[in-house]
């Protein structure tokens, strides 16, 4: 293949040179579009087929379904790791020691306690108030109680990263406590910081059930599934939320200011919120009977805007291999548990159906990584609300490694080009003089 890509305008040839990854992905390099043809430049709603960055965190290969979280296969994460270690994979680029991963083990830990006005601005929000709308404003509101000093200095590399790592175990150990603390208040149970002496995911269970006047007794299953579910949504490359947390850090805010923001475009039902939107799908469709072809007729619809929450995905085309870890862990999760979830066959039930209809098929709609999520989480004992709180959680390593990775890559600032198609000039006439 050429390493060179001609583009014709108006009878005018223009070459453009392509990069390849280390997949063998090509790209071309249009990076000097508009200075050589006097301002053409591309459109692409969505960044449907737009590359924003070279990186070397995760690869995904959407047709034949495969993830890897720099080099290693999500399977065998997802069966072997522990989460921290994963976490520490993802920011830092290598598996650490043993001795490196106990000091950022006991790094994170010491930079758990939250400041006492955190709690107040806690309270002070209505018991009602969604948990993502809450975990993105105690996240934004971290920066006040922590001056920060992550902004890359070109001058000074390693003061620059020691700040860095600083606020990283700083955001690692606080935002599983106002995540705990979002459910605890919910619940109307008081605020604790749980056990330091438990691992990382076995403490945030605690922080978030232990209750005053009960023996706190650790759940094996639980806790596997959750490690699991942590491995899984740990990171996804340039995905809506990811993107946002790159964007927004591109104009040299801060780490938390930034990652606030990724955690706002989680929110949405098209992004990460879509667990909580599955379950209330399923329920929706148990109370109405049960019957999963009525609603997908209804996905299939145009003139309805009901989708199958869980289903689609932009970039996986034949499956999501996320999606097919979790419906055996789901399986496995509630047999464990000894739960009986009838919206599990509700859920089975559509995923057969959507397999063989030709509107699914021909769109290569396959269950992602959300279709089965809610149901472990709920058989867990972690409400609907909190769903899209855990995914978070889990996104947490990813959004710092990709923000550190854009940073000391020294990016330049997203600023996306548009093509205007207002109105052209028109002279102004004021209605007050
Ligand atoms: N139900 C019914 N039809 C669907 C669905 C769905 N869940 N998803 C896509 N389609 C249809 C679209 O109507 C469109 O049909 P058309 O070609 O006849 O117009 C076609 O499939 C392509 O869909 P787009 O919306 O163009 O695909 P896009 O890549 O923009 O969207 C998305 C991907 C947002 C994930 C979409 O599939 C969707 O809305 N899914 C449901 C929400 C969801 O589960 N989101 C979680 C994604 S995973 C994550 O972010 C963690």
């Amino acid at each position: 293949m050429s390493d060179k890509a001609i583009l014709e305008i108006n009878g005018q040839k223009y070459e453009f040179p392509t990069f390849k990854g280390s997949e063998n992905e090509v790209a071309i390099d249009i990076s000097t579009l508009r200075s050589v043809t006097g301002g053409v430049t591309t459109i692409d709603p969505g960044f449907k087929n737009t590359g924003s960055c070279k990186s070397e965190i995760t690869f995904l290969d959407g047709e034949k379904g495969i993830l890897r979280y720099r080099g290693y296969s999500i399977e065998e994460l997802a069966d072997k790791a522990d989460f921290l270690e994963v976490t520490y994979l993802l920011i830092f680029g290598e598996l650490p020691s043993k001795e490196q991963l106990d000091k950022f083990h006991s790094d994170i830990k010491s930079e758990t306690i939250v400041d006492d006005d955190i709690r107040k601005i806690l309270d002070a929000f209505p018991k009602s108030a969604h948990p993502m709308g809450v975990l993105s404003s105690l996240t934004s509101a971290l920066t006040a109680f922590n001056p920060t000093n992550d902004q890359v200095s070109n001058i000074d590399y390693e003061r620059t990263r020691e700040a860095l790592y600083n606020n990283i175990v700083k955001v690692l150990g606080k935002i599983p406590v106002l995540v705990a603390w979002t459910l605890r208040k919910k619940n109307g149970l008081p605020l604790d910081y749980g056990d330091s002496s438990l691992g990382y995911v076995e403490n945030i269970l605690k922080m978030m059930f232990n209750k005053p006047n009960e023996v706190y007794v650790q759940n094996q299953v639980v806790v596997n599934a959750l490690n699991k579910l942590l491995i899984l949504h740990a990171d996804h490359e340039q995905n809506c939320s990811t993107s946002t947390v790159r964007i927004v850090g591109s104009s040299h805010a801060g780490l938390f200011a930034s990652i606030s923001a990724g955690i706002s475009a989680l929110w949405g039902p098209l992004h990460g919120g879509a667990n909580q939107a599955v379950l209330e799908m399923l329920e929706a469709i148990k109370e109405d009977g049960g019957d999963t072809k009525k609603y997908m007729a209804k996905a299939k619809d145009k003139s309805d805007p009901f989708r199958l929450m869980g289903f689609g995905h932009r970039v996986y085309k034949n499956f999501d291999p996320r999606a097919k870890i979790i419906k055996v862990a789901a399986d496995e999760v509630l047999k464990d548990l000894g739960v009986e979830d009838p919206i599990l066959d509700i859920a089975k039930g559509l995923e057969n159906e959507a397999l063989t209809d030709p509107y699914f098929v021909d769109r290569k709609l396959y269950p992602n990584v959300d279709f089965y999520s809610g149901i472990i989480y709920r058989a867990m004992g972690i409400p609907v609300e909190m769903f899209t709180a855990m995914f978070a959680l889990g996104r947490l390593p990813g959004w710092i490694g990709q923000w550190k990775e854009m940073r000391f890559r020294n990016e330049p600032i997203g600023r996306p080009r548009q093509i205007y198609t207002g109105s052209t000039y028109r002279p102004f006439k004021s209605v007050s003089k």
